[in-house]
């Protein structure tokens, strides 16, 4: 089959590796791409945003199979349009992405179906939202209810600060639109986890458990991030645990999601915090973490595409079969290179060396880059975002692959190269 992924990021630079390596694929596009991406299949220049012009891409392509990588294209309707035009999409319509797009609706579906979360408290008028803050206690988990690209929550600690982050948050100034109607949560402690399946809307298919690190700093002190690192699988899980967050979140989301008529087809993302009473559910998203990505799709053997395009035609059950997927038992660790200064400002083109001594040292099933911020200038790559690029390796234990990963990290340089040194070591997670 011919599939074409849109996405930029590392996370799409996982989906590529891996459905490269998917027997059915004959030719695999990627739109914008990045330097990965452009190693395992062919970078098409798209304007993304136009749909109609990634519809005549694929049928001149005789494309098969869209995956749709970030949430912005879901929540903007690129799969609702191209599955009108007879494509078949990996990745749910704009009602399904409101699960992601909108925190507040989120929030209102889990009450309707039932699925443990935290207290939450909906504003879109600053005052009430100022008087609340004011009269109840910390920490207060303010929320930006729109898309806002892994910016828009803050754990606030201190009541001005919580009073600051709504205010520029509801005037529009810190995100936009995106910002103008705040949740705020209830802090809860414990640790985080992220639960992923496949949905062909009717099945699902649990995806092995991972771990996020979200802040820039070892022992998770910093601010948030897109992600510094992952691991997977997570072993503090009893059995009991495990079932509840499949029965009692995955699978009780998308019967939600089946009784307000929504045919969901793509990747459910829980964001969970594990505390005494139980799994809760923080966020969903309605596309693969990035970058759990990097890490479990390394640890998954068998045809990944035939299971997608299940997922986007609806029959997950039987391409479940064909494909013959299974989860190796490695674990997996992702340890994230970013550029100086990330998350705020970092400078960009800054040559990236020791690429082709890790792909040397390193057979690919134990150690694999993945690519973001990366670009390639006159034969160097060089760094172009903050997030630049994955370092995962594959090994029989943790300490394994986090010793495998880091003396891999240790082999790449660039000016400024920040990364935590402490994934995976399962640090005490700050709540959010
Ligand atoms: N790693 C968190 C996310 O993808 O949103």
């Amino acid at each position: 089959m011919n599939v074409l992924i849109i996405g930029s990021g590392g996370r799409e630079h996982a989906i590529a590796w891996a459905l490269s390596k998917s027997p059915s694929v004959d030719n695999l596009f990627i739109s914008p791409g990045n330097f990965g991406t452009g190693r395992v299949g062919t970078n098409v220049d798209l304007d993304v945003g136009d749909f109609a012009s990634v519809r005549d891409f694929a049928r001149a392509n005789r494309i098969d199979l869209v995956v749709v990588g970030p949430e912005n294209p879901l929540a903007g309707g690129i799969a609702d349009f191209l599955r009108g035009s007879g494509i078949s999409v990996f990745g749910p319509g704009a009602l399904g992405a409101r699960l992601e797009s909108s925190k507040s609706y989120a929030k209102e579906f889990m009450v309707r179906h039932g699925i443990p979360h935290p207290r939450f408290w909906v504003f879109d008028d600053a005052g009430e939202a100022a008087s609340f803050i004011s009269t109840t206690e910390g920490p207060w988990v303010i929320k930006a209810d729109g898309l806002a690209l892994g910016k828009g929550v803050t754990v606030c600690f201190d009541r001005e600060e919580a009073l600051d982050v709504a205010r520029s948050l509801m005037s529009g100034r810190a995100l936009g639109d995106a910002g103008k109607k705040i949740v705020v949560e209830e802090f809860l402690q414990g640790q985080e986890l992220t639960a992923m399946a496949l949905s062909d809307g009717k099945t699902l298919y649990p995806l092995p458990f991972a771990r996020d690190h979200k802040r820039a700093f070892d022992g998770d002190e910093g601010p948030m991030t897109g992600g510094m690192g992952a691991y997977s699988p997570v072993t503090d899980l009893d059995q009991k645990v495990h079932e509840v967050i499949v029965r009692d979140i995955l699978e009780k989301t998308l019967r939600g999601l089946k009784e307000e008529g929504i045919d969901y087809r793509g990747i459910l993302y829980a964001g969970l915090m594990l505390t005494r009473d139980g799994p809760k559910v923080l966020e969903y998203n309605v596309r693969f973490g990035d970058p759990e990505a990097q890490c479990i799709l390394p640890r998954l053997e068998g045809d990944l595409a035939l299971c997608l395009r299940g997922c986007a035609e609806g029959s997950l059950d039987r391409a479940l079969g064909d494909a013959g997927l299974r989860v190796k038992p490695e674990t997996c660790v992702t340890v994230i290179m970013a550029s100086g200064g990330y998350p705020g400002s970092y400078e960009k083109g800054v040559p990236i060396s020791g690429i082709e001594l890790v792909e040397k040292e390193f057979p690919e099933n134990e150690v694999v880059l993945f690519f973001a911020g990366a670009r390639e200038e006159n034969g160097q790559v060089v760094t172009a975002g903050g997030r630049v690029l994955a370092v995962t390796a594959l090994a029989g234990s943790l300490p394994l692959a986090r010793e495998k990963a880091y003396n891999a990290v240790k082999m790449i340089n660039f000016r400024g190269a920040h990364y935590r040194k402490d994934i995976g070591r399962m640090p005490a997670t700050l709540g959010r």
